[in-house]
């Protein structure tokens, strides 16, 4: 994937809460990359608990790996966006680990993208591309809405990308990733427009060395997540239906 982000000051997460208050997260594709990190780095609050989704739970080590030092704070749980029997099963066990708390925060994080363009795309790729990257947020969503609508922050977030932006325009490549993430974005601005009780943000968190975004990315994927982390808690309801990067800036469409 393509640099996207400037130089970007590092800045260290740190929540956005007082001791007493207890917020529950709820994020998918935490086996590796950004999930993983984003699990990481909110068990070092210990006034979080996260309920970490992956499609392999014997196989995510490095996840796995966290539960020792997370003092019970960690549930890890199966989910294949791409298998909604899995979704169904993922909320009903997630309803019996966070109670009345219910989710406070929703993170729609597991994705996949191929670089090709819009001619040469092969259509079994973007079918798939959109199953995971859209089809699997959405039903996500609806699942646990009324996890969501319990808890006290109500918020849903859909990791997209700026690759995703028409208004930035990145030209033709990475055609059916950047499909896949513009309709995300609209999913997101639908869910806000239909439910003003909730805030619902499509945020980009740059380009981060992981397995997606290769080596070479701009940002180790710490300093991504920190700044995802800083604008999801500092979030409005204002800002609800928004499309936001990493440092809090607005993205074009
Ligand atoms: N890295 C970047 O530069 C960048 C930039 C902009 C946006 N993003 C977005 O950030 C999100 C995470 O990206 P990443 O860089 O962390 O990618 P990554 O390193 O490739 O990790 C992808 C994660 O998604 C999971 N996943 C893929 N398909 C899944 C499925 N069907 N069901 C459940 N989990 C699935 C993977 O699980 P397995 O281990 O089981 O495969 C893995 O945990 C994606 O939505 C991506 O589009 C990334």
């Amino acid at each position: 994937m393509p640099s996207i982000c400037n130089a970007f000051t590092v800045q260290v997460y740190t929540p956005n809460m007082s001791p007493s208050e207890q917020y529950t997260w709820f994020i998918t594709g935490t086996s590796r990359g950004i999930g993983l990190e984003l699990t990481k780095q909110l068990l070092q609050s210990p006034h979080t608990v996260v309920v970490a989704a992956c499609r392999n739970p014997g196989k995510a080590d490095s996840l796995q790996s966290l539960t020792t030092s997370a003092g019970g704070r960690l549930y890890i749980v199966r989910l294949d966006v791409t298998d909604t029997q899995t979704i169904k099963d993922a909320a009903q066990e997630t309803a019996k680990i966070v109670g009345e708390k219910g989710i406070d925060y929703l993170i729609n994080n597991a994705g996949i993208g191929i670089g090709d363009t819009a001619f040469t795309m092969d259509i079994d790729d973007l079918t798939k591309t959109l199953q995971t990257n859209l089809v699997g947020p959405a039903y996500t969503s609806q699942a646990f809405i009324s996890l969501v609508e319990k808890s006290k922050k109500k918020t849903i977030v859909n990791i997209s990308s700026t690759l995703g932006s028409i208004g930035r325009d990145f030209g033709p490549q990475y055609a059916s990733y950047a499909v896949t993430k513009a309709s995300l974005n609209m999913l997101t601005y639908k869910q806000a427009k239909e439910r003003p009780d909730l805030t619902v943000l499509s945020i980009c968190p740059g380009h981060l060395q992981t397995d997606m975004g290769g080596e070479n990315a701009a940002l180790p994927v710490s300093v991504g997540v920190a700044g995802v982390l800083k604008v999801v808690t500092s979030l409005t309801p204002k800002d609800s239906g928004s499309f936001m990067n990493f440092r809090g800036e607005r993205v074009p469409w």
